[in-house]
């Protein structure tokens, strides 16, 4: 049977992860939540200091928001984290276990909610990400990625699945997609599977699902000024319901059609914090991409004096360098700190 065969291989191949040594469903649900969009070489040592701060529901649930979120920086897509600190102040210690109530927690959708039940409960679910379908169309030879075809695959691999074992048989489809099938390399000789598989019988395997183009990102140009005073400079936290809400960054924004970056910063300064700024220093330029558009970010420096006009909306520090450590700072602000320290 194939499940046997994929089972089979992964007892000998499968990673060694840190949360493959549990089935505590808090612990499969935050791994599960880190693992969404993010690789799992990037999540692990996420996944590790997190454990040891919160290691249950509880310990989470009493956490300070801000002292969460610094576990997270540097992961993206931080509205995941506000999810879960919300939903963990919600729960009363223990996570749901059926299909039902899952979906009703914020951050978990399907392919979440059956994996969790798969790994954590022993439910015979299978949660279908981006490499179970992969693989799945391949399988079954299908090309065209359409809702028909979707459901072909997720009706198929939950007809195959090891009703014993579902949550090696999710787990083990991961491992095989993210190694001898991946989008854009095969290994099929030493495939489990190869013999069950349309595309690599009959054709290209790496044909199957057809891929969509992807669209260009757009680049949105910011500029940024760290401001000084007495030594310390100055940051805000970002609302929490906006992207990358409650980090901390340094004031700035976006710079508009004809606007010279000198020009935009000031007048970004001056909206955001009534200060005026008169001929900041221009240090160069930070680049960072996220996952639907990038931002070049022209950073600025400047000594400010007499800082009496200050009036800012959000939350905002004037904090030393090391004062930072224990702030969470987006990506592309640690990248402006780096430029800084260099500069001296
Ligand atoms: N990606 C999503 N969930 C995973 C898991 N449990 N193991 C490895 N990679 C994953």
């Amino acid at each position: 049977m194939i499940s046997q065969r994929l089972l089979g291989w992964y007892s000998h191949n499968k990673r060694i992860l840190p949360w493959r040594e549990t089935k505590n469903p808090y612990k499969i649900w935050i791994s599960e939540i880190m693992l969404q969009q993010t690789q799992v070489a990037t999540v692990i040592p996420y996944y590790e200091r997190w454990m040891k701060s919160f290691p249950n529901i509880e310990a989470l649930a009493k956490a300070d928001y801000d002292y969460v979120l610094k576990h997270w920086e540097g992961l993206g897509y931080y509205s995941r984290c506000k999810n879960i600190h919300a939903t963990a102040k919600s729960l009363n210690g223990k996570l749901p276990e059926t299909f039902n109530e899952l979906i009703k927690l914020p951050g978990i959708g399907e392919y979440t909610a059956k994996t969790i039940l798969a790994i954590a409960y022993n439910k015979k679910e299978v949660g279908v990400d981006t490499n179970l379908e992969r693989v799945g169309f391949r399988l079954l030879g299908l090309k065209k990625k359409s809702k028909f075809n979707n459901n072909r695959v997720k009706k198929f691999l939950e007809n195959i699945q090891d009703k014993s074992k579902p949550g090696d048989f999710n787990q083990a489809l991961m491992d095989l997609g993210s190694s001898l099938c991946q989008a854009k390399a095969v290994e099929c000789i030493p495939c489990p599977i190869v013999d069950d598989c349309k595309a690599s019988t009959n054709d290209n395997p790496l044909e199957y699902p057809e891929m969509k183009k992807s669209k260009p990102i757009p680049t949105l140009n910011i500029a940024v000024c760290i401001i000084f005073h007495n030594d310390k400079l100055l940051v805000m936290q970002r609302p929490k319901h906006k992207m990358l809400g409650g980090l901390w960054e340094f004031p700035g924004g976006k710079i508009e059609k004809g606007e010279s970056k000198q020009a935009a910063v000031i007048r970004e300064i001056f909206e955001e914090t009534c200060l005026i700024i008169n001929n900041p220093k221009y240090l160069g330029e930070v680049r960072h991409q996220y996952s639907h558009f990038k931002v070049k970010i022209s950073l600025f420096q400047h000594h400010k004096k007499d800082i009496s006009s200050l009036k800012i909306k959000e939350n905002y520090l004037w904090t030393s360098i090391e004062g930072l450590n224990s702030l969470a700072l987006p990506k592309a602000n640690h990248k402006m700190l780096d430029f800084l320290k260099k500069l001296d």
